[in-house]
């Protein structure tokens, strides 16, 4: 659930960023590394609450913090006893700050914990994540048969968006891809059929960004442009590229993210450009989750450019987005070109991807 603020700012003027001075790496990814345990030693003393297995109370957000130590969890082997101690921690407390379940009113939310516990799946082998996300896709499905196709954005059908559909393609065919034989079918039918509708309503404008989602009027596209619809839609494509072998769907996931690239940036560092960082403090998760689906994509089809994209923005967000001293120290902001503004959990876990992204594609 992420409200969009009643108001909305356009960024103006964007702030010159000066050359960074080149951090001469000898072993880059150990550096990443080690700046990736240092951002999330922060975000858990700081905002993690083990007694509803929530970071900063922010529900959809702790999920995908999930995905986010997951992944550090994957790059660092040193981190992954950690990694998995805090996880196993969110997987009964949140559930039971929730009373008892996974799910509330927003389809988007629910896909956000699926894909978490796909990452932990992932990450550990216990079948338990994969059930806690074959469960909440049970219920995802309940979301199917919108106006204009696909999939309600919550249970009251107050709209149709980007988020919420390009999640339900990535659990679906994260399930297919994971699930034994005799289960796939079902998800594989539903990665397919809600991949072909995606693709099919308009929804990416000239620029090869999708749009927010669909108005109920008339079905057409509509909305600001945001980093972490480009994201997901990024890592749905790369998960039903597997399922299928069909190339055209890495065809447009790279379409995506050099759309996101060139027009979601300033000097080459991802910036939110159609909200105000301070408008609303969960939206500093959004790039985020495109740098992480960014990775998903250089493993399936690599280009140098995502790596120096990745290595960019994250040597920019510590040079420049940290706080270098006082009690505050190492928390991180949400625009990665800094100056350190609207700090929170959601600023420093969207952070932390980036600099688990750099890890993940350096040597
Ligand atoms: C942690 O969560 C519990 C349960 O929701 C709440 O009562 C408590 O106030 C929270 N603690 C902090 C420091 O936010
Ligand atoms: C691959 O996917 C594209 C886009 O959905 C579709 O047009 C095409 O028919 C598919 N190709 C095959 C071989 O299924
Ligand atoms: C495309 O991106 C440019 C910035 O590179 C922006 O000014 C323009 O509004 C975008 N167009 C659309 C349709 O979003």
């Amino acid at each position: 659930m992420f409200w969009l603020p009643s108001f909305s700012f356009l960024l103006c003027s964007i702030l010159g960023v000066t050359a960074l001075p080149g951090r001469q790496r000898a072993t880059p990814k150990s550096d990443y590394i080690r700046d990736a345990v240092d951002a999330a030693r922060v975000l858990n003393d700081e905002w993690y609450n083990d007694s509803n297995g929530q970071w900063q109370d922010l529900w959809w957000n702790s999920a995908n913090v999930v995905t986010t130590l997951g992944g550090l969890a994957q790059v660092d082997s040193d981190y992954k006893t950690t990694g998995i101690g805090i996880v196993e921690g969110v997987f009964s407390a949140a559930k039971g700050s929730n009373g008892g379940t996974w799910l509330n009113n927003f389809y988007d939310d629910e896909g956000w914990w699926a894909l978490a516990w796909i990452k932990v799946y992932d990450l550990t082998e216990d079948s338990r994540y994969l059930s806690a996300a074959e469960d909440i896709f049970g219920d995802l499905k309940t979301g199917l048969g919108a106006t204009c196709g696909g999939q309600w954005w919550d249970k009251d059908h107050t709209s149709s968006n980007t988020i919420n559909n390009a999640l339900f393609l990535s659990v679906a065919a994260s399930l297919a891809n994971r699930v034994g034989n005799d289960k796939q079918a079902e998800y594989r039918d539903a990665a397919t059929s809600q991949v072909d509708w995606l693709l099919s309503k308009g929804l990416d404008n000239s620029n090869n960004t999708f749009v927010d989602g669909l108005s109920l009027d008339d079905c057409s596209p509509e909305g600001d442009v945001f980093t972490y619809n480009q994201g997901a839609m990024i890592g749905g494509l790369v998960e039903v590229n597997k399922l299928t072998g069909n190339s055209s769907y890495l065809d447009k996931a790279a379409e995506i993210a050099q759309g996101a690239m060139d027009h979601l940036t300033s000097d080459g560092i991802l910036t939110e450009l159609s909200i105000y960082p301070d408008a609303d403090q969960t939206a500093a998760q959004f790039k985020g989750v495109f740098v992480r689906n960014l990775v998903s994509l250089q493993s399936a089809r690599p280009n140098s450019d995502y790596i120096g994209f990745l290595q960019n923005n994250a040597d920019a967000l510590w040079a420049q987005d940290r706080i270098d001293a006082g009690s505050n120290e190492g928390q991180l902001g949400s625009a990665w070109q800094g100056p350190v503004t609207s700090v929170s959990a959601a600023s420093q876990s969207s952070a932390l991807d980036c600099l688990v992204a750099a890890a993940a594609v350096s040597s």
